[in-house]
């Protein structure tokens, strides 16, 4: 067979090359699709040109493996609804630390010095780690588990003692002391079992909204995890180096910045028990006062201004055609219409924004909450629509499961116009007063509807 193993290096630098092209084009929504194919060009190049390591068995395992492996990844990717985006995220990337911490484990068989050895066994911890908490986010997302913190006494000591206990069972597999017979046998499994139950005992007690913040820190950390594999064997890979570092910082940034505008810290994230106050619902006073589209696009239609506040709902209605159709029919009476967007609206980073590109919305009538805080004031007409923790005052009042996150200031405009369809609560699973206040009208309906129904109605006017 021709060797062809003298490839590997250049083309490695190449993928290298295309994954921080890639990543560069994610940075902004209008090229993040074109990023997403040149960093999957460049995972398939360096999975095409690692089959030209020589002596490489076992080809026709890992045929099957990749067909399986890509053939679930294909068919789930594109079953996928938008709104069960977060989940997917959470299992692929659990399936990252995995893998991770399967290369760890082959490393730990083998050869290994006692520098690669420690690589392995932080990657393996890691990845392990990474790979169970994953699969509870998944869970928890997806409904399996409940998404409320699950904690029991003696957490926080439990999760300590199997934290030090795995770290133990790694330093017994590198140093391989003369008293354990047959160290690596006994240690590494009892090490990998330690390592993911770690990840679950640490994941389960994290309430369901924190779930961003935790996949995306998870994420961080299976990048950390594979950069520390591609030195763990005596050549080292540096397209794993590499991927693993642009995957690593990525998902800090992501982690801190979602963390940010939560308004928490990561340590709160992890340790806060988010959620855990099971505060029984506060008495509002007042009721929800209904309104018929026909009257809403009256007041729209005879507004200065107007600020969306798109939420989880416009995502489930998809009903962000529709709300392209009502900005452009206000835009032509002359209407000043703006977006506001929260950094945690809908069920995914970025999530609104997404949909409203899709629906062609243009950039510049998008502002972040920060921006658009200040102008509620000076706003005629809100629309909130599908949209309820991101707006709730309840995270001004101590003891509320959302206290301390920043939220769009809705309530502060003159009139505000909430479409949703029903008594149906947000996703922290708590009442909102800003549905009864004075100045707060309730449109019921499935958002798609409602917001045809309004460009219907103006369409007449
Ligand atoms: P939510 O608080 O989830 O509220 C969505 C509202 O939409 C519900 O009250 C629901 O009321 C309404 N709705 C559902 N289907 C609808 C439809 N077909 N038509 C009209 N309305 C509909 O939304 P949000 O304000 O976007 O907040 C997001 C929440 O998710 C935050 O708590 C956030 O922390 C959490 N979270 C965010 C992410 C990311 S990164 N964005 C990920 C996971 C969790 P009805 O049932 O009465 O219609």
């Amino acid at each position: 067979m021709i060797d062809l193993s003298w490839l590997i290096d250049p083309i490695y630098i190449v993928t290298i090359f295309f994954f921080i092209i890639g990543m560069h084009r994610m940075s902004h929504p209008l090229t993040a699709r074109s990023g997403i194919v040149w960093a999957g060009a460049a995972m398939l190049l360096a999975t095409i040109v690692t089959f030209f390591t020589p002596n490489l068995t076992n080809f026709a395992l890992m045929a099957i493996a990749i067909v399986i492996g890509g053939g679930f990844g294909y068919f789930a990717a594109k079953r996928v609804p938008m709104t069960g985006m977060p989940q997917m995220v959470a299992l692929f990337n659990g399936m990252g630390g995995g893998a991770a911490a399967a290369i760890s484990a082959i490393a730990l068989l083998g050869p290994a010095t006692t520098a690669e050895g420690s690589l392995a066994v932080i990657g393996g911890l890691i990845g392990a780690v990474s790979f169970s908490g994953s699969i509870i986010a998944f869970m928890k997302l997806q409904g399996w588990l409940r998404p409320r913190p699950i904690t029991f006494p003696g957490q926080q000591i439990a999760n300590m003692a199997v934290l030090v206990l795995a770290v133990f069972s790694g330093i017994c597999i590198i140093l391989q002391p003369a008293w354990v017979p047959a160290g690596v046998a006994v240690f590494l499994p009892l090490f990998f079992v330690l390592a993911l139950g770690f990840g679950l005992l640490m994941t389960l007690p994290i309430g369901g909204a924190d779930m961003p913040v935790v996949i995306s820190m998870y994420n961080a950390f299976t990048g950390l995890a594979v950069a520390l594999d591609g030195f763990s064997f005596a050549t080292p890979n540096y397209a794993m180096v590499v991927a693993g570092i642009i995957v690593g910082a990525a998902g800090s940034l992501l982690t801190i910045n979602m963390a940010k505008a939560m308004n928490r810290s990561i340590a709160n994230v992890f340790f806060g028990a988010f959620g855990a106050t099971e505060e029984s619902d506060v008495q509002i006073q007042g009721s929800m006062k209904p309104i018929e589209a026909d009257d809403v696009a009256v007041m729209l239609a005879y507004a200065d201004k107007v600020i969306i506040a798109p939420g989880y709902g416009m995502a489930v209605a998809q009903a962000q055609q529709k709300v392209k159709e009502l900005m452009d029919l206000l835009e032509s009476r002359g209407v000043q219409v703006k977006f506001g967007i929260h950094p945690v609206a809908g069920r995914m980073p970025g999530h609104m924004n997404v949909l409203l590109a899709e629906a062609g919305v243009s950039y510049d009538h998008l502002f972040d909450r920060d921006e658009i805080n200040p102008e509620f004031e000076s706003t005629d007409v809100v629309l909130v629509i599908g949209a309820n923790d991101t707006v709730n005052p309840a995270s001004h009042r101590e003891g509320s499961p959302l206290y301390g996150m920043p939220i769009l200031d809705v309530e502060h405009a003159k009139n505000v116009i909430v479409l949703k369809r029903g008594q149906g609560r947000g996703f922290a699973g708590i009442e909102n007063d800003l549905f009864y206040r004075d100045n707060t009208r309730m449109l019921y309906g499935d958002a798609q509807e409602t917001v045809g129904k309004l460009v219907q109605a103006l369409k007449k006017l």
